[in-house]
């Protein structure tokens, strides 16, 4: 008899797969716009220079490699805490809020979607149409019902009013995840007003909101990217924030992140994380050290925290400038307004409008690789080649 005889095949992930695809490519032209990860003008996506500072310094003062505890390294989430939720914030100041060390913002992800699973019963969780493709998965596989709301609709243009119309008639108490800023995979971002307007429908409706937040820093600058979230964090009792410090420190593979509980008061907010505590150790045990080490020291050091948020500017403007820069390489083409959406998006990420078809041409004709729903991760562009790509962009949609 075989165990494993009933065991089906499954497809790969679509974005960690582009990854192996495009490393098999011997294309030495290719271009890999596909998993989100910032790239430099050499096309490496290097280690911040605060980071390796903070290594150093933590490969000669570390003392024991024993386990952290169960909501992770202290110094590293009360600095975490405080980076998301701002110097004033009074749920902090109240002792309201805290942060569980998490391995990277998926597992914030997934302790939240197992503690609303496990203590909140019953409640759905709404997700934007389209967003991560795992946020579809993980909390399903968590076992929540799971639901949509319209964010971008087929013209590749975000329709406020058409979410609002949604969230307005959402189920009492459920859980809705917003983006924090650099939506994924859109690039589309709600304006101050839209999201006042959608804390509005939060208080109304008595919604639990999720906020992920793993492009703190991308969008206009570390504070300006908190600002919903801060707002939300001050007009309302309760809130779960989920922080990554993947791409922001660079820390992708050192699995960094945090869950950030806002409670109504002190007393709950221990019964909150007692519940965390022993999701967590069922998942994890404890969260790995080496990433939230190196975030602790890096925040704890003004010279290392301004080196590291002068860094962190350097990748948004970078980031910008290539965005502008490949609107104007395809206007020799005639496509720059077609395409102007590109310089007003933020983050890393575009939806591009392109078709699956056209995604799958760029692919197999130049070597270009982008996830099948049309985004490219913009960070990945090569500013040298910004007229090569634009070339075969205009060729894939004339024909
Ligand atoms: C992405 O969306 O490409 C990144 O968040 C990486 C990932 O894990 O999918």
């Amino acid at each position: 008899m075989s165990h494993f005889a009933q065991v089906a095949r499954v497809p790969g992930d679509p974005i960690l797969g582009l990854m192996e695809a495009f490393r098999a490519d011997g294309n030495p032209a290719k271009l890999d716009l596909g998993v989100g990860v910032f790239k430099d003008a050499q096309g490496l996506t290097p280690i911040p220079q605060a980071v390796k500072l903070a290594e150093q310094r933590l490969v000669e003062q570390e003392t024991t490699k024993t386990y952290i505890g169960g909501h992770g390294d202290p110094l590293f989430t009360r600095h975490l805490a405080t980076l998301v939720l701002g110097r004033d914030s009074q749920a902090l100041a109240e002792q309201r809020a805290a942060a569980s060390q998490t391995p990277g913002g998926t597992g914030a992800l997934r302790l939240a979607a197992d503690f609303i699973g496990h203590c909140l019963p019953g409640r759905g969780i709404w997700l934007s149409d389209p967003t991560w493709p795992i946020h579809e998965t993980l909390f399903a596989e968590a076992g929540l019902r799971v639901g949509h709301y319209p964010y971008v609709g087929a013209d590749n243009r975000l329709n406020v009013e058409a979410m609002l119309a949604a969230l307005s008639y959402l189920p009492q108490g459920d859980v809705i995840l917003l983006h924090a800023c650099c939506h994924n995979p859109t690039g589309f971002d709600l304006s101050q007003d839209d999201w006042r307007r959608v804390l509005d429908v939060v208080k109304a409706r008595e919604l639990l909101p999720l906020i992920d937040f793993a492009y703190q820093g991308f969008g206009a600058g570390l504070e300006q990217d908190a600002w919903a979230v801060r707002l939300f964090a001050s007009e309302l009792p309760e809130l779960l924030i989920t922080s990554s410090c993947s791409k922001n420190f660079g820390l992708y593979r050192e699995r960094t992140g945090a869950l950030i509980v806002c409670s109504s008061d002190a007393e709950k907010l221990l019964d909150v994380r007692s519940q965390l505590a022993a999701i967590a150790r069922n998942l994890w045990s404890t969260p790995p050290a080496h990433g939230a080490a190196v975030v602790a020291t890096i925040l704890d050091d003004a010279k290392l925290k301004a080196l590291w948020s002068d860094e962190l500017d350097g990748m948004r403007q970078r980031v910008v400038s290539l965005r502008n820069g490949l609107v104007e390489a395809l206007q020799p083409y005639g496509l720059a307004e077609r395409f102007a959406h590109i310089a007003e998006q933020r983050g890393m990420f575009s939806y591009t409008g392109l078709s699956p078809s056209q995604v799958q041409r760029l692919r197999d004709e130049y070597s270009v690789y982008m996830v099948g729903s049309g985004r490219a991760n913009v960070a990945g562009l090569d500013r040298e080649r910004l007229d090569a790509l634009a070339q075969a962009i205009a060729r894939v949609c004339s024909s």
